[in-house]
């Protein structure tokens, strides 16, 4: 009897489901949608501006990085570069997912960034830079994924592959320390 009972609670609601389906102008938010989602947005948007300016800074080294023993330096800052890119759009995609507004204001983008950008001129003091931010970059990603918990998996999934990639810059980068 008490089986039986556990099985139906377990089951899906399809009617239920299909009812809360309608309001289709919410998009991919669903009723049951765990998180706060104007904070996940938010949260969302420093991110967004950390890997806008970080594009900026590695794409500044790659321009301005001299010496013919340093290319492939320059090309791991031009990938991250690249990479950056994607973790951004990544980002913005979900921010519109979660029916927020992704903020691209360069007016106020340094101020919302949890990483700093860096024109130094020796290639050393880029890639400490780059360290640095990365650092940065990695321990913001830890802190949201944290309070995210299991409220909203699809978000948490997503900054935890963009944390990986952090963590495989960061180790590049120093590396690449002399
Ligand atoms: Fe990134
Ligand atoms: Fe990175």
């Amino acid at each position: 009897m008490h089986k039986d009972k556990k099985a139906a609670h377990a089951g899906i609601n399809t009617a239920e489901i299909r009812a809360a389906a309608t309001n289709v102008s919410d998009g991919a938010v669903t009723a049951g949608y765990k998180a706060e989602r104007k904070e996940v947005i938010a949260l969302l948007n420093g991110a967004l501006a950390t890997e806008l300016v970080c594009i900026l800074r590695y794409k500044r080294h790659y321009y301005t990085a001299t010496g013919l023993q340093n290319s492939p330096i320059k090309a791991e800052f031009l990938l991250n570069a690249q990479e950056e890119q994607h973790h951004a759009d990544l980002l913005a995609e979900r921010i519109v997912q979660l029916n927020g507004h992704p903020d691209l204001n360069p007016a106020t983008l340094t101020a919302r960034s949890h990483a700093e950008y860096d024109d130094s001129k020796d290639i050393q003091a880029m890639i400490k830079a780059n360290l640095i931010a990365e650092r940065v970059a990695i321990e913001s990603y830890r802190q949201m994924i944290e309070m995210l918990g299991d409220t909203d998996p699809t978000t948490r999934q997503m900054l935890i592959g963009i944390m990986a990639e952090e963590e495989e810059h960061a180790d590049e980068m120093r590396d690449l320390l002399a």
